[in-house]
């Protein structure tokens, strides 16, 4: 089945999709994005990652390419005349192009750009991936200091995919300061006697829509959670660690820089708050 996608108000076999090479988010990766999951045809959290969505795009005075209501209704479409069950709705707004390169922002009349396609995904929720674990490396984080603006410089954290294959493993924690910051594509957790802890939200990482449920429903099973900086030594010597996002929902961590966490298997912590992310956010899917 060919794919069909979104570009500025049509929908379009994906070979028939255009953007132009002076689209700045081509030449300058001046473009934000958002990732919704599918489960049972419905999305996840829609309603967060639009929420998101107008933030970053407001952060950088970018204009809103079309309602929320809209998006909503092409989310569905896509979902739908592309029949994904479990997978994944991605968009990406860009500030557009005035038809050259220019430093300068184009005129307040340029249109943005809005691009939306669906990954499918089956046997997203039941991950072979999530039964084993992931094994993770530490990096150094040299990204800007917006990482809370989903932007689309991911330059440097598929760098850290790369370098995280590279040894053998599956994905990279990365570290600034001291404390670990975030994953590639993820933010990171550990747990130790019980206690669940977090780096604090700030400039320094992305606001996950995962994070916030999966902290939530914490908080509701009598987890207790700690938010606060924390080092990739205690990260090591911790029972268990994780990480949540909307493409891998909560994905345990079973071994940092070739140190087994615990048993070297999924811990019971993260397996249970994979159960009930993926319970209740399939019971509030729209
Ligand atoms: N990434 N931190 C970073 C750097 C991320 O790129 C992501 C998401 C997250 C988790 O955010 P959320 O729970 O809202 O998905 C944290 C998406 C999934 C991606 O780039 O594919």
């Amino acid at each position: 089945m060919t794919r069909t996608v979104y570009v500025n108000g049509e929908y379009l076999p994906e070979a028939e999709a255009k953007v132009s090479i002076f689209d700045r988010g081509f030449l300058m990766a001046d473009a934000v994005y958002e990732v919704t999951s599918v489960l049972d045809g419905k999305l996840i959290d829609f309603e967060g990652h639009a929420v998101r969505l107008k933030r970053s795009l407001d952060e950088l005075q970018m204009a809103e390419p079309c309602t929320k209501d809209e998006l909503l209704e092409i989310h569905r479409k896509l979902v739908e005349v592309n029949e994904i069950d479990e997978g994944l709705v991605y968009l990406q707004v860009s500030r557009g192009s005035d038809g050259d390169r220019d430093f300068v922002f184009p005129s307040a009349e340029t249109k943005p750009t809005l691009v939306l396609f669906t990954q499918n995904k089956p046997g997203l929720a039941d991950s072979p991936a999530a039964q084993k674990g992931a094994k993770i490396i530490s990096i150094e984080d040299i990204r800007w200091g917006r990482r809370d603006i989903k932007t689309t410089q991911l330059l440097y954290p598929s760098m850290g995919k790369m370098m995280a294959k590279a040894a053998g493993c599956d994905d990279a924690w990365m570290i600034e300061d001291g404390h670990v910051t975030e994953g590639t594509s993820n933010n990171a957790y550990f747990v130790k006697n019980g206690k669940i802890v977090t780096r604090p939200l700030s400039n320094e990482i992305l606001h996950g829509i995962t994070r916030k449920a999966v902290l939530r429903m914490a908080a509701e099973a009598q987890m207790e959670v700690e938010e606060r900086l924390f080092t990739i030594d205690e990260a090591k010597e911790a029972d268990e660690a994780f990480t949540t996002s909307a493409s891998a929902f909560v994905m345990p961590v079973v071994e940092i820089d070739g140190v087994a966490l615990g048993d070297g298997t999924p811990g019971p912590i993260a397996k249970r708050l994979r159960e009930i992310y993926l319970d209740e956010s399939r019971k509030a899917a729209i």
